[in-house]
């Protein structure tokens, strides 16, 4: 994934609605309400039809799905904290609840509910996804600050080059660090 700004901004998601999806047994999307949609930047249309992953954050560890697929695999309800991705880049927190939809008595479908996160939880979740992801993947998430004077510099040298600031930014480092 590349570094942008859009990245950073995040989409606060309302009180009193519930974003909702359901799937079929491998993931992929079947439901989606307005409100998931809404709350992810795409339009229903497109969520149907495609892996769940669709709104999968970098940021998340993968043991985490993991973990919440072999839940679900023994049939049991999952519970988690999960940063979701949005179509143009942001993220959006939530607690959710993942379990099956039963048909006669057998399992068909999963379903998924979600809820909003306060505030600090959501800063200890980051934290604790950053530690996880570190650990299983050698991974560490950077948050840089720039001087506005060199923000300016940054955007007059994109300027010049007719390229996006957020191009340039990958450019500095891709060529200064690895
Ligand atoms: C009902 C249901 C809802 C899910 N909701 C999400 C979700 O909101 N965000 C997410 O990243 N993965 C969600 N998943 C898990 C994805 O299917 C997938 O396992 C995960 O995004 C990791 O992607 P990967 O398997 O490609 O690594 C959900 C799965 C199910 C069955």
């Amino acid at each position: 994934m590349q570094t942008t700004y859009q990245m950073f901004i995040e989409t606060k998601v309302p009180e009193n609605e519930l974003i909702v999806s359901r799937t079929d047994l491998s993931g992929k999307i079947t439901y989606a309400n307005e409100t998931f949609a809404y709350i992810s930047g795409y339009n229903t249309q497109e969520l149907v039809g495609q892996p769940h992953n669709i709104v999968r954050h970098p940021d998340m560890p993968r043991s985490i799905f993991k973990e919440m697929w072999e839940t679900l695999r023994r049939e049991q309800i999952w519970r988690g904290y999960v940063k979701n991705l949005r179509k143009d880049g942001g993220y959006y927190w939530v607690y959710a609840e993942v379990s099956g939809v039963y048909k006669d008595g057998a399992l068909v479908e999963y379903k998924s509910m979600r809820f909003p996160v306060d505030k600090p939880l959501k800063e200890t979740m980051q934290q604790t996804y950053d530690t996880l992801k570190s650990k299983e993947e050698g991974l560490a998430r950077a948050v840089v600050y720039l001087s506005n004077t060199n923000l300016e510099k940054l955007k007059k040298l994109a300027k010049d080059e007719g390229v996006l600031e957020d191009t340039l930014i990958n450019r500095i480092l891709s060529d200064t660090l690895f």
